[in-house]
């Protein structure tokens, strides 16, 4: 039997996540979100400071456990904000060093991909993995985990947010776009920019930011149509590439049913398997740390591979790059 708490706090969302012998017992959390304008890094690190006792009270609670039966804390070391990063860190550390528990330094993006591999049940994917700040296509390759297609500059959940913020929405701006471009119709001009697997949406973002006398609907329709075309093309090569037919979605842009319908399409045409977890696990959640804590808590343990932090090894990495990571869990 083991018990992994699991601390996410990467940017706008803090959780704790507690898995038990590979089954989520909870998973809590409190996301900072704004009326109107895009998220302070301090001001939503100061919002984990207030909200992260209760979070991690409510994850033991229901999960039905007390902090002394966990085996480990982990949390989610980077990549992120830093000013966010840091509060999910101390809280680990603080845990770590007083209930005297192992602790375990876990990479966000890996994290997303590794709980939808779990929850969608599939053996090697590749993950199109599109959160605010990332955009990423990722599979495993020769004992990593490899970023074949990426943003060549902002991710694309962060491009959505912003032109949200142009049309005067809130944060996060995905949902209202996505209910804007439902009752759109007219396909306006747009760039559309992929190179290889590679794709970049400043050019898209400028041009929408200029347009006038089009309504929002059309543009946001525009937006969607547009970018998630460039997804599901690079995730089509990225497929073909590595020669795997399992596409996993993952990270908070993959809530859009346009992108899933999209991708779900090409996957049938050329007999792949295509699969979104529940937007439980899309977003930034603490059990996928946990998940992920599990993991590398078990290759420690019974395979002797990679190795608890101590507390000098801890600090945070805001930069830190998937393919930096040592996979030692596969
Ligand atoms: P990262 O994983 O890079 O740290 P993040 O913390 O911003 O980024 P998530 O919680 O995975 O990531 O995703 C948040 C993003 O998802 C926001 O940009 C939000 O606008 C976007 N999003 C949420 N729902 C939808 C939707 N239905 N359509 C499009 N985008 C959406
Ligand atoms: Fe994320």
């Amino acid at each position: 039997m083991t018990t992994i708490l699991g601390i996410e706090s990467t940017a706008h969302t803090f959780g704790a996540g507690i898995v038990k012998d590979w089954t989520v017992k909870a998973n809590e959390k409190a996301a900072y979100t704004t009326e109107k304008g895009g998220i302070h890094p301090v001001l939503a690190s100061n919002y984990h400071t207030e909200k992260a006792p209760e979070v991690l009270k409510n994850a033991l609670t229901k999960a039905g456990i007390k902090i002394e039966e966990v085996d480990a804390i982990a949390f989610s070391q980077g990549p992120g904000l830093g000013p966010c990063l840091t509060i999910g860190a101390f809280t680990a550390r603080y845990l770590s060093l007083k209930y005297k528990k192992p602790l375990i330094g876990v990479n966000h993006c890996i994290a997303h991909l590794e709980i939808g591999r779990g929850m969608t049940k599939t053996e090697d994917p590749v993950l199109l993995y599109t959160s605010g700040a990332n955009t990423q296509i990722i599979a495993y390759q020769e004992g990593k985990y490899r970023v074949f297609g990426e943003t060549l500059d902002t991710g694309v959940g962060n491009m959505i947010d912003t032109f949200a913020r142009h049309l005067g929405l809130g944060f996060p701006g995905g949902p209202k776009i996505q209910e804007l471009a439902s009752k759109g119709k007219k396909m306006l001009k747009a760039p559309y920019t992929i190179k290889g697997m590679d794709v970049s949406f400043s050019g898209i973002l400028t041009h929408l930011e200029r347009i006038k006398n089009e309504t929002p609907e059309d543009m946001c329709f525009t937006l969607q149509e547009t970018v998630f075309a460039m997804l599901t093309e690079a995730s089509e090569r990225a497929l073909a590439h590595t020669e795997k037919n399992e596409l996993v979605l993952g990270g908070g842009v993959a809530c859009n049913s346009r992108l899933q319908e999209m991708t779900r399409i090409m996957c049938e045409e050329r007999k792949a398997v295509c699969k979104t977890p529940t937007k439980e696990y899309l977003l930034d959640n603490g059990a996928m740390i946990a998940w992920q804590g599990m993991q590398q808590y078990e290759a420690i343990t019974k395979k002797g591979k990679g190795k608890f932090l101590t507390i000098e090894k801890s600090q945070i990495k805001p930069y830190e790059r998937t393919d930096d990571v040592e996979v030692s869990w596969r």
